[in-house]
């Protein structure tokens, strides 16, 4: 792994934590009896939320394997949480045996702390350890010094991760300071929760579910698909979204959705996330 070790006195053993749950409801290992017993009780206010975030993983997945296949060998991953059940390294060393770069970013020191020992002796993947809002500090970093040329392109995800980001910072101008570090042929994946999600009864699960979260170190927010488009449509004017735009999770390249069950799954999760890719062209 590249990259400096922390202290694992920065771990919080006593409190749920959203990485973990996360892990959990992916169906990982990475996870505590904490963890767990609070994870039941978010699936008590909102039963999807498990399949949602496997959906999300699926889709994380396919957008990795998309842009591998677009000639993409570096990868910016935001927010990563605990990088095991098919995270973008294990991904990439199953589909290549190119060369291939992932710098994760996370500001939470649990997920941190799991990433550097999954990375132990990884030299082609590494973690930065801080607010994704701090994109200067991304790319100032060492790590990210040391693995990505900017020269190239890179595909940065922010898979499930600006939905914890209010509306007190700058999401847009902040995606946009990522947008121009990035090279022609780069990618900028994104998927967020919905709030415009048709189902009344569904939506108010959802608004349970974020209530819930309130309390919290994560608390998150529901937005609607046009705030979405409206994020990509200020990446710049390089920039332009893959077909087929902000989408429903599996209207995104559900030809790389293999297994019947997943694709199962996948329609029942559709109203709850908008995703979509933008790439640079020049
Ligand atoms: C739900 S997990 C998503 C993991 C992975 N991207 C995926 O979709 O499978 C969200 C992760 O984002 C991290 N996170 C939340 N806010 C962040 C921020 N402002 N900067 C960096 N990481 C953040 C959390 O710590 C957590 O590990």
């Amino acid at each position: 792994m590249v990259g400096q070790s922390r202290n694992a006195a920065e771990l919080d053993v006593n409190r749920p934590n959203p990485g973990r749950i996360y892990d959990w409801f992916l169906g990982g290992n990475s996870n505590w009896a904490i963890d767990r017993v609070f994870g039941e009780r978010l699936l008590g206010m909102w039963p999807q939320i498990a399949g949602v975030a496997r959906q999300n993983r699926a889709f994380m997945q396919r957008a990795v394997v998309d842009a591998l296949d677009s000639g993409i060998r570096q990868f910016l991953d935001l927010g990563s949480g605990i990088p095991t059940m098919g995270n973008v390294h294990e991904i990439l060393q199953l589909r290549t045996s190119d060369p291939v770069r992932v710098v994760y970013v996370d500001n939470e020191p649990v997920a941190a702390a799991h990433t550097r020992v999954n990375l132990q002796g990884t030299d082609w993947a590494g973690i930065v350890q801080t607010d994704l809002l701090n994109w200067r500090e991304v790319f100032a970093d060492d790590t990210t010094q040391h693995l990505l040329d900017l020269d190239q392109p890179v595909c940065l995800l922010a898979v499930s991760v600006l939905q914890f980001i209010g509306p007190e910072s700058d999401i847009p101008g902040v995606l946009r300071r990522y947008s121009e570090k990035l090279a022609p042929g780069s990618r900028i994946a994104m998927t967020h929760f919905a709030s415009d999600v048709p189902d009344p009864e569904a939506r108010m699960a959802m608004e349970r579910f974020r209530t819930e979260c309130d309390v919290t170190p994560n608390p998150l927010w529901l937005r609607d698909r046009a705030t979405i488009t409206d994020w990509f449509d200020g990446l710049g004017d390089q920039w332009s979204l893959l077909s087929p735009g902000v989408t429903q999770l599996p209207d995104w390249r559900p030809d790389l959705i293999t297994d019947p069950k997943s694709a199962a799954e996948a329609e029942k999760m559709r109203p709850y996330v908008w995703c979509g890719i933008a790439t640079r062209s020049n």
